[in-house]
């Protein structure tokens, strides 16, 4: 798969999302639908935006027992997402049975993607919230090579980490980066942030973009403008 912007469509209601998806007459952007659209909408949501011919990043993060998530995976794999996201936390036998339940009979399956340490948690949480005393920048490796050897297809990362990520895990494993903003634009609650062409230069596979999109006064010319950047 070659590199594309997904567009975080992070609205409360079906209403919300198709009023703003409507805006792109003739483009079918990829989109991601996360826990807040999908918990209020239910998987319905995912099929009436496929059926309108977008390419679908369920982001909804799953963490638990091996077996639970390999049944919840089944269930996603139906849905007939693209690509779909779990915690490395789980650990690397979760993620091989997210694997199995992820795979059709035919033998296909969405992308499964890894969320290593959230970047909302910081080297002092995770030392003393979570008994963890390594470096988060170690610990985010270590994650991904977990991800990798679970068979895997990548990680979400910042655009900061795809490049270390690429180095350790290879090209081909694929980073898929939030946190991006324009060169003029607002950089609101995200600290670490990169511009599409930057994330490009350092060999995002995903840029991952809402607020600038979504709350753009123009949201097609926003999104044609992260394509030019970052795609093009
Ligand atoms: O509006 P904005 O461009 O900041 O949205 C970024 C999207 O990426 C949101 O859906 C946010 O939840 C998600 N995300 C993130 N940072 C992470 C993981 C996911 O911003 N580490």
């Amino acid at each position: 798969m070659g590199k594309d912007v997904i567009i975080a469509c992070d609205f409360s209601s079906k209403e919300q999302t198709f009023e703003f998806l409507d805006k792109f007459s003739g483009r079918k952007p990829f989109v991601k639908i996360g826990m807040e659209l999908f918990y209020a909408e239910g998987p319905e949501i995912v099929k009436e935006i496929k059926k309108r011919g977008h390419k679908i990043f369920l982001d909804l993060k799953l963490h638990d027992i091996p077996n639970t998530v390999k049944k919840s995976m089944n269930v996603l794999s139906r849905l007939d997402v693209d690509m779909t996201n779990l915690h490395a936390a789980g650990t690397i036998s979760m993620m091989e049975a997210a694997i199995e339940g992820l795979t059709r009979p035919d033998g296909t399956r969405p992308l499964l993607i890894a969320v290593t340490q959230l970047t909302s948690t910081d080297q002092e949480r995770m030392e003393n919230d979570l008994l963890i005393k390594e470096p988060i920048d170690k610990v985010v490796m270590h994650y991904a090579g977990n991800a990798k050897k679970a068979g895997l297809d990548g990680v979400v990362c910042s655009p900061l980490e795809a490049e270390k990520v690429h180095s350790i895990c290879g090209k081909e494993f694929l980073t898929v980066t939030p946190g991006v903003r324009f060169a003029d634009g607002d950089v609101g609650d995200q600290k670490r942030v990169m511009t599409p062409a930057e994330a490009k230069k350092i060999g995002s596979d995903y840029i991952v973009v809402g607020r600038p999109i979504t709350a753009a006064e123009d949201p097609v010319a926003a999104y044609e403008r992260c394509i030019a950047e970052f795609v093009d």
